[in-house]
């Protein structure tokens, strides 16, 4: 809402400003500086009572960065025609999250305003990306086993999920309100209107939606209105597929052009949705984040669901950890997506302790597509490419792209497909075999098509390993694994007429083993605070059915005009919305619970195995075991988090200590908290934060023989009563772990009883500056529940 601006008061203050600092003459290297978009955090008690509300003493503290800037006769502060000089430079204020406003201006302005009295911190914006491996396709049901009790429920009908993402398609029969109750009292939000998007576009299931452009515009410039819509209304389909996962209703039949058929539906198909819509064309800006937690929070959800990452930073210079931070605050459950950057060690993001960072596993579903060499080898592969087949024979000519030189491509390899870069001669009416990398899956598809092609087979390279993802390709085309790469390549190269042909061969079912750590899901160890292990868990995030928008094809490139309900999507964007639902369904069924309370009970019940009944799920990358860098503390089992026994709460405080123990300033903490701290006598190390998960993190110490440290940890008895827990150690190879005491008696529900973990490892031998890292369990059970905890050593050399 505008607030009128009252000149008086901006002359008085910005007279102040202009005497408070010099009004050395700026060079004009510096006016000639591209303005950028910066996050300004400022002293929320610091506004001069001059100043009737925040946003007049943040225009005016623009102003007179302005009018310092400006030529000679524009110096007089207040004068009316002033305002159109820096007016559009203001991009946001924030209230709720984060005190302060952001602003497009010059870096040098930038550095001008951090020393000006009342601004705390002056943060550079950035993009984020979605977290989808963005060539879509594949579906995957959830499994029926994980939700059919808490589908009869009535849970989490008074909840409502926030989604920050690229807006939502309001139509779609997921997102009906036939026999929901009417909308949450609490809920404060707005219905916000704009292009192909009025106020009936919500309802009683989709109760808000709003959108946050400012930080993208400032950015970006102006956005093309008939590429994307000024509206919560979803033009790139991830905002849609993302809040359908979530809370979608059930839909039956619902299918992907044939694939997948089946019942679809969210995690909780009852919960309230309000879309936030913060993802454009080029990315998602920290400052519309920002701006959509503090509205978020204001509107009173409960849950927020962010598919959205890229890059860490310490968590005072991270826009998504210090919104989540406020979220916590006011008890609002914030789960994110932990990244597509895998299987390459230290990938994860979004990695504070206050936010449940979720990475990807496969469905025991699967997609297969054969492909066979005319010398009778076959390979299996994955698509879901739907429309007319090829021949049966394997005796349409196979080429490869790479033995081609790059007519195009601007010096990539033509191996890998890039436009322009075939040669329509020697791809004509053949099955091309492209390398994967550098752009979209389908968007080769779409270049061996251009070019005449008619199928590709999409290979892994080496980095890749062997996890595949299946797309909706405009083409006859599957994707193989890196070993399966390499022999169709010495094929082609080994024989005169190469041939092959695909086969797709549809849905299949009751896949092993599943689920399998997907290759893409982000790992540990946490970069940002090692202490902390991340992932927490994962979830379902390959080939996941969900719905879409209209405006663009299943191949989601705007190319592909075919207009589908539903689309197979895979990344740890599709995981994170699963864990958004089911937060939403445990806070329906424990009211009473905190978000930390809830991703406890996420961790201790989350299993590791595979549907083999092994030891371990494996890592679609080498398919050997994972482990809980990879994983976390397992993949959610909603049944059992249900009723988890024993719970790890944390408090604030506890999360005060933990920044405080980390090292960080009293200046970098009010950042991310908004108001002065005080650290605890308590605080000890960042590992001690009562958090459900353990990791040791030790430098050796040259010449020194045995190292060894402590954790206290404080369990919350959430289940019968009178109990009685023991615990088991699966001590991390290389280490000895005792627990102590090795028994909890419960005498009541919420007792809290407090336990120390103690671990000792022997200095071996390791490569100048390597590591090791081993895991294991601390388990705790009364024979009814098992509250399982990773616990993971890690052992630096020093560099
Ligand atoms: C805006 O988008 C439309 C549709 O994608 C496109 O045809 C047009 O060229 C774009 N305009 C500009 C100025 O980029
Ligand atoms: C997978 O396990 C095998 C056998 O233990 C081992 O030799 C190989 O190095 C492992 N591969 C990777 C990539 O870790
Ligand atoms: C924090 O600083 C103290 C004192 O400077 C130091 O002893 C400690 O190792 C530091 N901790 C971390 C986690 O860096």
């Amino acid at each position: 809402m505008a607030v009128p601006v009252n000149f008086k008061s901006f002359f008085l203050f910005s007279l102040f400003l202009l005497l408070g600092f010099s009004l050395s003459s700026q060079t004009s290297q510096q006016e000639k500086e591209k303005p950028l978009s910066f996050i300004i955090r400022a002293k929320h008690d610091a506004k001069p009572s001059i100043f009737p509300t925040h946003k007049h003493w943040y225009q005016s503290t623009l102003q007179s960065l302005f009018s310092s800037d400006s030529s000679p006769e524009n110096q007089v502060s207040g004068n009316p025609s002033l305002a159109s000089s820096f007016s559009g430079t203001l991009i946001h204020t924030y209230s709720t999250v984060f005190h302060g406003f952001s602003a497009k201006i010059t870096p040098s302005m930038a550095k001008k305003l951090e020393k000006m009295a009342g601004i705390l911190s002056v943060i550079p914006d950035k993009a984020r990306q979605l977290q989808t491996t963005r060539s879509p396709q594949f579906l995957g049901l959830k499994r029926k086993d994980t939700m059919g009790l808490l589908a009869e429920s009535d849970f989490g009908s008074n909840l409502i999920i926030g989604v920050l993402d690229t807006g939502i398609w309001p139509e779609r029969r997921s997102f009906s309100d036939r026999g929901l109750g009417p909308v949450p009292s609490s809920w404060k939000g707005e219905c916000v209107e704009g292009r192909g998007f009025s106020a009936s576009s919500c309802n009683r299931k989709l109760v808000g939606a709003r959108y946050f452009s400012g930080g993208y515009e400032a950015m970006s410039g102006p956005m093309n209105e008939t590429a994307e819509y000024r509206s919560p209304r979803d033009s790139d389909g991830h905002g849609t597929h993302t809040a359908s996962i979530a809370a979608g209703r059930y839909v039956y039949p619902a299918d992907m052009l044939g694939y997948a058929h089946g019942v679809a539906a969210g995690m909780a198909p009852k919960a309230r949705l309000a879309a936030y819509k913060v993802c454009w064309t080029s990315g998602c800006f920290d400052s519309d984040i920002l701006a959509a937690f503090d509205r978020a929070v204001l509107d009173g959800v409960n849950v927020i669901s962010l598919s959205v990452g890229g890059g860490v930073v310490p968590f005072y210079l991270d826009s998504i950890a210090i919104g989540a931070f406020a979220a916590a605050q006011h008890n609002i459950f914030v789960s994110a997506s932990a990244g597509n950057e895998g299987p390459a060690e230290s990938t994860v993001t979004n990695v504070a302790p206050w936010i449940t960072t979720v990475g990807a596993g496969t469905l025991d579903r699967n997609f297969p597509a054969e492909i066979s060499l005319g010398n009778g080898v076959k390979f299996s592969g994955v698509s879901l490419y739907s429309g007319p087949h090829l021949s049966q024979k394997p005796e349409i000519p196979l080429v490869y792209a790479g033995n081609a030189p790059a007519t195009g491509g601007d010096g990539y390899s033509s191996s890998l497909c890039m436009e322009n870069s075939l040669d329509p001669e020697m791809v004509r009416g053949k099955i091309v075999l492209c390398d994967r990398g550098s752009n979209a899956r389908v968007n080769k598809g779409i270049v061996v098509k251009e070019a005449g092609g008619v199928g590709m087979i999409l290979a892994n390279g080496a980095g890749d390993g062997e996890g595949l993802v299946a797309d909706s390709h405009v083409l006859p085309a599957a994707a193989i694994g890196a070993n399966a790469g390499d022999l169709v390549r010495s094929y082609v190269n080994s024989v005169k007429n190469p041939t092959a042909t695909i086969r797709f061969q549809g849905t299949q079912l009751g896949v092993r083993p599943a689920p399998v750590v997907a290759s893409f899901s982000a790992r540990g160890p946490n970069p940002v605070a090692p202490e902390i292990l991340k992932p927490d868990v994962i979830a379902p995030g390959v080939n996941i059915l969900a719905a879409w928008t209209d405006d663009v094809g299943p191949a989601g490139v705007t190319s592909d005009r075919r207009k589908t309900e539903f689309n197979i999507l895979s990344g740890t964007s599709m995981a994170c919305p699963h864990v958004s639902g089911l937060a939403a369904l445990l806070m329906g069924a424990h009211p009473d619970w905190t978000p930390s309370m809830i991703r406890s009970a996420l961790m201790t019940t989350a299993y590791v195995r595979d549907n083999r009944g092994g030891p371990h799920m494996l890592d679609e990358a080498t398919w050997n075991a994972s482990s809980p860098l990879d994983y976390g503390a397992g993949h959610v089992d909603p049944n059992r988090a249900m009723v988890p026994g024993l719970v790890y709460d944390l408090t604030i405080q506890d999360h005060v200590d933990f920044l405080c123990s980390s090292n960080y300033s009293a200046k970098n903490i009010e950042i991310i908290t908004r108001k002065p701290e005080k650290c605890s006598q308590k605080v000890t190390h960042a590992g001690n934060l009562n958090y459900p998960a353990i990791s040791a993190v030790f430098e050796r110490v040259p010449g020194r023989a045995k190292m060894s440290t402590h954790f206290i940890r404080t369990v919350t008895n959430v289940g019968d009563g009178p109990s009685v827990y023991k615990v088991t150690v699966k001590a991390p190879l290389g280490s000895v772990v005792s627990v102590e005491p090795g028994k909890l008696v419960f005498t009541k529900v919420k007792q809290r009883l407090s336990f120390v973990v103690r671990v000792e490892v022997r200095a071996v031998k390791l490569v100048a500056g390597g590591s090791r890292v081993s895991t294991g369990y601390v388990t705790w059970t009364d024979g009814k529940h098992v509250v399982n905890s990773p616990i993971v050593v890690t052992l630096q050399e020093p560099y």
